[in-house]
């Protein structure tokens, strides 16, 4: 695939620049369901500018986590600011949140596009949606229901949509798990050319091998903890809890 989701300047009309949803400041949080703990107290600072990869094993809260950071669930504890804001409406406008397994309308692929573009007043609607397409790769497949895409073009489809209004924060749960090697690229094509625009991207992966490619700083939760949080590189040479390094040598974690 060429050119992967690079977009016009979208140009809003009536709207001021939104402030930065930026710096991330998570504070003790915890959430539990029932009687049972999920997250168990979560301090954790983000700044602006980097790609942020989300690592664990099967249910240490991960997609938990990246719900409450965007408001979706509600903390049982603690605190999760954007800028010093709980994440309200005016705090999720800037960002996007993509499913590991893609929610998307039961409509056309073009539709879904143009839904999405509908929640802003945009000027240039056509062209933006048109290079969307375009760059996604689904062009000639815009009338389509979205329903009846492959796995990897419904992906496609929710990560143009996720991209198409500009999000300042863009968090991607396994945006690739189940896909080949060539839509895995042309996603993380995708998220590289958000990030060369400025974009902060929040991504869970399993995949160490992407983590090595994309990230910048790596979050390892455990047991509905921060086992650590490091730099990329440090991460993957020297992990130092117990519990990445078992992970990353493929052992069983309880
Ligand atoms: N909305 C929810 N309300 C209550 N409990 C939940 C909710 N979503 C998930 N859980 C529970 O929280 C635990 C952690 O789930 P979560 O989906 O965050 O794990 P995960 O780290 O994303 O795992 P995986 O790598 O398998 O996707 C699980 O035991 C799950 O059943
Ligand atoms: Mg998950």
């Amino acid at each position: 695939m060429s050119e992967v989701l690079s977009f016009p300047p979208l140009k809003m009309t009536n709207s001021e620049p939104a402030p930065s949803p930026l710096p991330l400041s998570v504070r003790h949080l915890a959430f539990e369901s029932g009687n049972t703990p999920i997250l168990k107290g979560i301090d954790l600072d983000l700044g602006t500018d980097a790609l942020t990869v989300l690592m664990g094993p099967n249910g240490a809260g991960k997609s938990v986590f990246l719900r409450l950071l965007h408001g979706l669930l509600t903390p049982s504890f603690g605190q999760v600011l954007w800028a010093g804001s709980t994440p309200g409406r005016t705090v999720r406008k800037q960002q996007a949140l993509v499913f590991q397994k893609p929610v998307l309308l039961r409509r056309s692929v073009q539709a879904n596009l143009n839904f999405a573009l509908g929640l802003r007043p945009v000027a240039n609607r056509r062209q933006i949606l048109e290079r969307a397409l375009e760059d996604a790769g689904l062009q000639h497949m815009a009338k389509r229901p979205a329903r009846v895409l492959s796995g990897g073009e419904q992906q496609r489809l929710a990560l143009a949509r996720a991209l198409i209004l500009q999000p300042k924060v863009l968090m991607l749960d396994e945006p690739t798990a189940n896909l080949d090697p060539a839509t895995t690229l042309a996603i993380e094509h995708a998220i590289a050319r958000a990030r060369t625009r400025g974009v902060k991207v929040i991504m869970i992966t399993h995949d160490p091998h992407q983590a090595r490619r994309l990230a910048e700083d790596v979050v390892f939760l455990h047991d509905g903890k921060i086992a650590e949080h490091t730099p990329a590189a440090e991460f993957f040479e020297n992990p130092q809890s117990h519990a990445a390094k078992a992970y990353l040598a493929g052992d069983i974690l309880i």
